[in-house]
């Protein structure tokens, strides 16, 4: 049994974050700028099913089964030997690592699993579609987020930009012309569960009112999507603008989100908005290409802690 390597990359959500919990569309497209990985080697000496962890970045080096029940690794192999209908995996040892910041709405937690998923069929000589992938990683999405919508996880294994609106199939969307997008952390850690959360008891204590906020995010992704396959930047920059106000008024952004927003669009931005679940995290921007090295260094000198610059490009996702 040879030895593999899995990766997954990270992800950004364009249009539609929380919305898209409750059943709206959202946009999403993988970031390869930054990628989770797992390798994964056999364990010849060892006589009974012994699967060892060691993520050195988070200083952790343990037995699967010493693992609580609900540890988000534990379930990953857990759904792996449920779906291979094995009572012992092979022995191995597991090397996980990753580039993606934690926290930050880059879709971390998703990508882990989708790579160690992804390696744990592989190296028993299973090669799985995305969708296989998807399904058994958003299982572990559950433990980790709470109530997911499944956007992450399936914009990951499918590594494509994607319109994703739950029980329904995935989409994928191609981009009409070259998009260059900056990715800046506010350095302030977002927690995905939290966010959903509040949302929740906000969207409880005032239904109406929230149910419309999210009818319009949903209104703006479907018109997004249309720009980008069309490749209109500047109508694209006004809706990310327009889909941030309502993330707003949702409550899941920061006063440091807010000041990145305000310093990209004041320096020609097309437009701005936080990405995955707020309170903290990641801001995306939609910028020239010409101007993107120079917004860069501008969203450091205002406090970005990391500005990654990535492009949207036709035919990649079809
Ligand atoms: C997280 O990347 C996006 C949220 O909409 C949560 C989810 O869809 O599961 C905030």
């Amino acid at each position: 049994m040879p030895g593999i390597i899995s990766t997954a990359p990270g992800k950004t959500i364009l249009f539609g974050e929380h919305a898209v919990v409750y059943g709206k569309p959202a946009i999403a497209v993988p970031v390869n700028e930054k990628m989770a990985k797992a390798k994964i080697l056999p364990n010849i000496s060892a006589r009974t099913e012994s699967i060892q962890f060691i993520a050195s970045q988070i200083e952790l080096d343990m037995e699967y089964s010493q693992l609580e029940q609900k540890h988000p690794l534990r379930i990953a192999v857990d759904e792996v030997k449920n779906f291979l209908q094995i009572e012992n995996y092979p022995s191995c040892k597991i090397f996980l690592e990753t580039s993606i910041p934690i926290s930050s709405g880059l879709g971390s937690s998703a990508a882990i699993s989708v790579a160690l998923i992804n390696g744990l069929l592989n190296f028993v000589g299973y090669t799985p579609t995305p969708k296989i992938v998807s399904d058994l990683a958003f299982q572990v999405e559950i433990e980790f987020h709470g109530n997911p919508s499944g956007i992450d996880n399936t914009v990951i294994a499918y590594n494509k930009a994607i319109m994703f609106q739950k029980e329904k199939p995935v989409e994928f969307i191609n981009p009409g012309a070259e998009f260059s997008l900056l990715i800046a952390d506010s350095g302030i850690k977002g927690n995905t569960k939290t966010a959903v959360s509040e949302v929740r008891e906000r969207w409880m204590a005032d239904t109406s009112t929230f149910d419309l906020y999210f009818e319009k995010i949903g209104n703006i992704t479907l018109q997004a999507r249309e720009m980008i396959e069309t490749g209109d930047i500047f109508s694209l920059g006004k809706l990310m603008n327009a889909n941030q106000e309502l993330l707003v008024k949702i409550g899941v952004s920061h006063s440091s989100i807010d000041n990145l927003i305000d310093t990209a669009l004041d320096h020609g931005a097309f437009g701005a908005k936080l990405c995955g679940g707020g309170l903290g995290g990641n801001i995306i921007v939609l910028v020239n290409e010409s101007s993107a090295p120079h917004l860069s260094d501008i969203l450091i000198n205002a406090g970005a802690a990391d500005v990654i610059y990535m492009k949207l490009k036709p035919g990649e996702s079809a």
